[in-house]
């Protein structure tokens, strides 16, 4: 479909349309949203001790990296194509903290491996959601723009940037605008089970890369995937398997922690109190959960792909495992040694764990679904 058609009156790349938007309230896109002051931090980043140029997220870039950086910091680079776009946010809330830091923990060549899987994951997505050249499409929970930045390189008409993080949003926006491509882009705060901003059957494709895990009410989100897409239009979604990657009792982010039982204890209680494995969005649902929820909503084919893997964690550098995090929701590893250890746990817990984690020495158990699906 001609973006055109689902985004009539979308003449104004600051305008968003009346014809997508149900409550044009509720909408981020005019030029005051935009118009935030970028925070500047004079003298450094001061931002969890991030170098200037650092870009965690995309790996390291050249040249335009340091102009940029000096005037404004924390940078990050998005790269669209060929071309490498340098993008300056001010990061305040969790999410953005993690895509832009945590994630890596300032570790450049995890960073890298990091990009070259989420690029494949990105390949993957939007061909399983077949995008036809002008087609307009809602990615939920669009982070830094992997997928609709990637759908906008393929052809897309339109793309809708949805996100309950502002400062992901604005981040999109400053990309887009450094694109060249802002009139092909709307940006909605929303989360992914209340789009009530947008109209029923407005876009042709839905897509989600790791959001859902987040989301409580993963039905609503999915019901509200089926309103918001015109009739025959598709999701595709990408969303890991937590459950799969539940621990045994002595291993801890995969290595094994059984000599130091009382210490292991205690940093998995950190983190089991803020995720209950029973209870936590990110772990209480499976690959047929989601072929459920898909099928309760409407959708019809519906496929699904589980990826599922055993293999050794790489060799990383210390500083960088201590400051990453594995998920937005969590603190990094530092942070929650702080936390659970004394100062003489601390010293034992790194004198056990460091020469695992520098050599490479511990599994990743990691699995991920794919699902692809028509409304009827
Ligand atoms: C792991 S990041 C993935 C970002 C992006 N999809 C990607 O592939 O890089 C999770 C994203 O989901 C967003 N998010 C979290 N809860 C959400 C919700 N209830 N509704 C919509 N987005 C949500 C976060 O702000 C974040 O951008």
């Amino acid at each position: 479909m001609p973006v055109g058609s689902a985004l009539a009156g979308a003449s104004s790349s600051r305008t968003v349309s009346v014809a997508l938007v149900a409550d044009s309230s509720r909408i981020l896109a005019s030029e005051r949203d935009f118009a935030r002051p970028k925070i500047a931090s004079p003298g450094g980043c001061g931002f969890n001790s991030c170098p200037l140029v650092e870009t965690p997220r995309y790996g390291a870039f050249p040249a335009r990296c340091s102009d940029r950086a000096k005037d404004s910091c924390p940078t990050f680079a998005f790269q669209c194509g060929q071309r490498t776009v340098l993008t300056r946010m001010s990061v305040k809330d969790r999410w953005a903290e993690w895509l832009t830091y945590k994630r890596y923990g300032g570790d450049t060549e995890a960073a890298r491996r990091g990009l070259d899987e989420l690029s494949r994951w990105r390949d993957r997505v939007l061909a399983n959601a077949r995008l036809s050249e002008g087609e307009s499409l809602l990615d939920v929970g669009c982070g830094d723009g992997l997928i609709g930045f990637g759908a906008l390189e393929r052809g897309a008409g339109m793309v809708v940037f949805s996100d309950v993080s502002r400062d992901l949003l604005d981040a999109c926006h400053e990309a887009a605008t450094d694109l060249g491509v802002l009139d092909r882009c709307r940006f909605l705060r929303a989360s992914a089970d209340d789009l009530t901003s947008l109209a029923d059957g407005s876009v042709d494709v839905v897509t989600t890369r790791s959001v859902l895990i987040y989301v409580d009410d993963k039905a609503s989100a999915f019901v509200e995937f089926s309103r918001v897409l015109r009739p025959e239009g598709r999701i595709s979604l990408f969303e890991p398997i937590n459950r799969f990657a539940r621990p045994s009792a002595d291993t801890w982010a995969g290595y094994d922690l059984g000599a130091i039982p009382d210490i292991s204890r205690k940093v998995r209680a950190v983190y089991s109190a803020l995720q209950p494995p029973d209870s936590d969005p990110m772990l209480n649902f499976d690959e047929r959960d989601l072929i459920d929820l898909a099928e309760r909503a409407g959708f019809f084919p519906i496929h699904l792909d589980l990826e599922a893997r055993l293999t050794a964690l790489e060799p990383r550098g210390w500083d960088g495992f201590l400051n990453s995090a594995g998920n937005p929701l969590i603190p990094t590893v530092a942070e929650s040694m702080q936390q659970a250890l004394t100062p003489a746990e601390q010293k034992r817990f790194v004198a056990h764990l460091r020469p695992l984690v520098e050599g490479g020495h511990g599994m990743s158990r990691m699995a991920t679904a794919y699902l692809w699906a028509g409304k009827l």
